[in-house]
């Protein structure tokens, strides 16, 4: 196979990156797809960073054995604690990484930004420093969401946990004027709907991968990658936790999100 018609990587400690996933796939429809979810060992977000760094190399490992040409990190998480390190592991490849997307919602002109990520991608330097450059601009509120990424890895099942872990988390910002949502963490689109409910109000949701499609096609067409085959797009899912339960888990919510 040439290299411009091989597929897309997308990676995520699990289902997360199916929100992701899903709009790549439906904005570049020429292309094919393999995601990898690392669902045996979610959640990335309550784990020390070098480790989310060795479990990232095993399950890219993974996906190049497949013959990638390029690797979308769908992981908030990952990419706080690993990306450059990635970058410099694969320098053969494009790699771009989702990041919580709190200076979209700042140059927006959002004056009351609630940001949702996993404790890790919260404690990271990376966000505290954006934090802290937008802090004169906006009242940001920084919420650790610990346990709510495992909750979602059980898709729509995992339901009723997911809204008593919600009003728990929200309880401290019901009260406040939050214009914006910043969602740093790929698995909680899935529920963004559920969040926005119980926050009650006009808010404007960011997901964090609004717009990667553009600048992947960008760095794919510099590169010559686009794909020139003419058959139809694949998409294909693998998982550490490699049960048929799992994967049809993944096809269900790339097919239907979690459905209330
Ligand atoms: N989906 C991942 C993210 O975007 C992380 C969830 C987790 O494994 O903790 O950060």
């Amino acid at each position: 196979m040439e290299d411009r018609n091989a597929p897309i990587g997308v990676f995520d400690s699990g289902v997360g990156g199916i929100s992701t996933l899903r709009t790549l796939a439906k904005s570049l429809p020429k292309e094919n797809f393999i995601f990898y979810g690392d669902s045996a060992n979610a959640p990335y977000g309550e784990r020390p960073a070098d480790q989310v760094y060795q479990l990232s190399v095993t399950a890219i490992n993974q996906l190049r054995k497949q013959g990638i040409k390029a690797l979308v990190i769908a992981c908030n998480t990952a990419t706080s604690a690993a990306k450059p390190q990635l970058i410099s592991r694969y320098p053969d490849m494009p790699i771009l990484g989702i990041e919580p997307a709190l200076k979209q919602a700042v140059d927006a002109g959002k004056k009351h930004i609630l940001v949702m990520a996993t404790p890790l991608t919260i404690s990271r330097p990376k966000y505290q420093n954006q934090a802290a450059k937008f802090k004169d601009q906006a009242t940001i509120y920084s919420l650790p969401c610990p346990g709510l990424a495992d909750r979602i890895e059980l898709g729509t099942a995992g339901l009723p946990q997911i809204s008593s872990l919600l009003d728990q988390l929200l309880a401290p910002y019901l009260g406040k004027p939050i214009d914006a949502l910043v969602l740093g963490c790929t698995h909680y689109p899935f529920v963004k709907d559920i969040i926005a409910e119980k926050l009650g109000g006009q808010i404007e949701i960011y997901t964090g991968y609004d717009g990667i499609e553009r600048y992947l096609e960008y760095q794919l067409r510099t590169k010559s990658l686009l794909r020139t085959e003419n058959q139809k797009q694949t998409i294909q899912f693998m998982s550490s936790r490699d049960t048929p339960a799992e994967l049809a888990l993944y096809q269900d919510l790339f097919d239907h999100g979690i459905q209330r």
